[in-house]
């Protein structure tokens, strides 16, 4: 057999392994397995440790490691890395809008829209191909030499797919919310300071002296722009990141050309939208003149450029003093601490209570009653308390441990080895007997209308209810004897509680509130067991077989079909004349399809597609098959396409989804 060249081999295995990088880190989804990478990186490493004269500094294997540095060398930027304007509402952006048509002489501007990634800005320097440096912002001139760092994040390629002379590129290098979160769970773990925010936390891990360290963070970039440039030919915006994207650098997907302010306006408010569901912190959009000759004839002012402009989300952070801190009781018994607060504005909406979590939470935080708090809210998100503002104690302020006893019930409370949560455990605690009614006749569940706090207080006081099936044997009389309650307003709490005896199963089961299955997975388990008596025979095995069920959800659907007093309830809810009917929804237009994705969509993240799939009553799979209905294939589809070419699988593009999907 033909002995190829070491030379050679080296070469095309480096190539190999770039263009599987690409696939994995870049457009995540990989074309071989992790298995069959990392026996492609060792059998290079193999070849190098014996021909080390061919390593050359943008071979994958020299991503790891690296000597530990006293300090950054400074490394001066060939051109400004200028900071942007802010524009904090749409009056600010519109005045933006009219400014630069003015300038241009324009009816109407194109612009180019791209998120505000809440990382840190980089520079990378290629030459001829190569990554030869990179580094930090600095004060816009000059950066800190961070090379070795940049090296070790997987979506910067070391070399790219066109040799071009020189392209000096810029983006955002971010950390994602979830490695963020298991980060600090790790250094809690390890008695180290925690850190506030993703973006501190990308900050601190591309600036440490030992590249190791920066290597266990799983760091990404995403491309928004460039410094000095020879060979690559673009005359908009649009082109020049096109052109980033084909040289193998990693450009966020949700970026838009907008026609005009109007269009821009639009963008903002639907990636303000979906802002919470990103899985990194973004706070605005950049809004960028797209031509590049408009780009010039505006120019720049002396710290940021007149063609671009942040068009700020409002904030979601604000300031205010704790007064006092109580202890809620949920469903489940968990006791939550809650920080009544002078009441502040966020984002428009009045708030004056923030959940402080648990008892962890606050000694982490070191949050006192009388301190003055960082407080957020995201969206729908309950808000909660980021942080204490330490220098602004006077010395009154009181820590705070949760009570061992139940403040509702006064039973002891118990905290669980490896838990978080103190729990009150009398099944029979009025907290949990409340909120468990509460959230079964809400809006989403079984939607019983004037069922409100002051009368499920009642009812439980009396004992009138002692769990959710009674309310179905409730009568007129039973109602008189309650306070403010008319005959009028008897008749018809009777009349709303009948109604809902009709309820579909899936809003059946989810006001049942069995932990973690919520709204969404109560239909993804209607869907597929169809009755509540296959759902509650069903094994740990069968709930993992369904794509979205996970070990977690699989146990505890379990343990609640095993535990006797559920299924009395149960049994109870049946003899009411609750119906528990599956209704295959009317909108169930895809019923018995199954759907497989691959490369990436422009309007949906994959969790987005999938649901839709779902609450249509079809089914998302993961892996093509024969049986597989659809593949539908975003851009840059992967392995999945040729599979399903092979199996004759039906294969759609983005738009025929959206069709199918209306
Ligand atoms: S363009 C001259 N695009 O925002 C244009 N910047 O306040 C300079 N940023 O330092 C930047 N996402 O760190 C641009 N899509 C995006 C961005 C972005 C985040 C950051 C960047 C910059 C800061 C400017």
């Amino acid at each position: 057999m033909h002995m190829q060249d070491p030379e050679e081999k080296i070469k095309r295995l480096r190539e190999q392994l770039a263009a599987h990088n690409y696939r994995y880190y870049v457009l995540d989804d990989p074309e071989i397995s992790d298995a069959e990478y990392d026996r492609l990186l060792r059998e290079l490493i193999a070849l190098e440790t014996e021909h080390p004269q061919w390593i050359t500094p943008d071979s994958p294997t020299q991503r790891v490691g690296g000597q530990a540095a006293d300090a950054f060398e400074p490394l001066p930027h060939s051109i400004a890395m200028l900071s942007l304007d802010n524009a904090l509402d749409e009056s600010e952006f519109l005045e933006f809008d009219e400014r630069t048509r003015r300038l241009l002489g324009r009816e109407s501007v194109n612009y180019f829209c791209e998120p505000k990634l809440d990382g840190l800005a980089v520079e990378l320097i290629y030459e001829n191909g190569r990554f030869i440096a990179g580094s930090t912002r600095g004060d816009g001139l000059v950066g800190e030499n961070i090379s070795q760092n940049l090296k070790t994040i997987k979506t910067i390629p070391l070399s790219l797919f066109q040799p071009i002379p020189r392209l000096e590129v810029r983006g955002e290098v971010l950390l994602s919310r979830q490695a963020f979160e298991k980060l600090n769970r790790q250094r809690q773990a390890d008695g180290e300071p925690l850190f506030a925010n993703p973006r501190n936390a990308a900050a601190g891990s591309l600036r440490q002296l030992d590249p190791q360290i920066t290597a266990s963070r799983p760091l990404e970039i995403f491309c928004y722009g460039v410094g000095q440039v020879i060979g690559l030919d673009y005359d908009s915006h649009q082109q020049l990141l096109e052109a980033l994207k084909k040289l193998g650098l990693r450009v966020n997907p949700l970026v838009r050309p907008c026609a005009g302010a109007a269009e821009v306006i639009r963008y903002h408010s639907e990636i303000s939208e979906r802002r919470n569901q990103l899985p990194y912190e973004i706070d605005g959009i950049v809004v960028k003149v797209n031509r590049l000759a408009d780009q010039e004839r505006l120019g720049a002012k002396t710290k940021s450029p007149r063609w671009a402009i942040a068009y700020k989300f409002p904030a979601q952070q604000e300031t205010t003093q704790i007064l006092d801190i109580i202890v809620q009781v949920g469903r489940t018994g968990v006791l939550t601490p809650v920080a009544v607060m002078k009441p502040v504005k966020i984002g428009g909406v009045e708030v004056s209570r923030a959940t402080l979590h648990n008892q962890d939470e606050i000694d982490r935080k070191d949050i006192r009653v009388g301190d003055w708090v960082l407080v957020q809210r995201a969206g729908d998100v309950i808000p909660e308390v980021v942080k204490s503002i330490a220098s602004r104690r006077s010395g009154a302020e009181k820590k705070f441990t949760l009570p061992e006893t139940c403040p509702e019930c006064a039973s002891h409370t118990i905290r669980p080895e490896g838990e978080a949560a103190r729990r009150c455990i009398n099944l029979a605690c009025p907290a949990q007997l409340r909120e468990r009614i509460y959230h079964f006749s809400s809006k989403k569940a079984m939607d019983i209308d004037g069922l409100g706090e002051k009368l499920i207080e009642q009812l439980v006081e009396k004992k009138l209810v002692k769990d959710v099936s009674d309310l179905y044997f409730l009568q007129e009389k039973d109602l008189a004897s309650l306070d403010r309650m008319a005959e009028k307003s008897a008749k018809n709490l009777l009349q709303a509680i009948d109604a809902s005896r009709r309820r579909p199963l899936d809003r059946v089961l989810f006001g049942l509130g069995v932990r973690f299955v919520g709204e969404h997975l109560s239909r993804v388990l209607v869907n597929h067991f169809t009755s509540l008596d296959k759902l509650a025979r069903a094994s740990e095995e069968e709930l993992l077989g369904i794509p979205e069920v996970g070990p977690q959800v699989a146990r505890s659907v379990v343990d609640f079909f095993s535990t006797p007093e559920n299924l009395g309830i149960l049994k109870r809810l049946q003899k009411g004349g609750v119906t528990m009917q599956w209704q295959p929804r009317t909108d169930a237009t895809l019923a018995g399809k199954s759907f497989c994705f691959t490369g990436s969509l422009e309007k949906y993240s994959r969790e987005e597609a999938e649901a839709l799939v779902i609450q249509r009553g079809g089914r998302a799979v993961a892996s093509v098959s024969a049986k597989t209905d659809y593949l539908v294939a975003g851009e840059a589809a992967g392995s999945k396409l040729a599979k399903a070419q092979t199996l004759g699988v039906k294969i759609i593009s983005e738009a025929e989804f959206e069709q199918l999907v209306k």
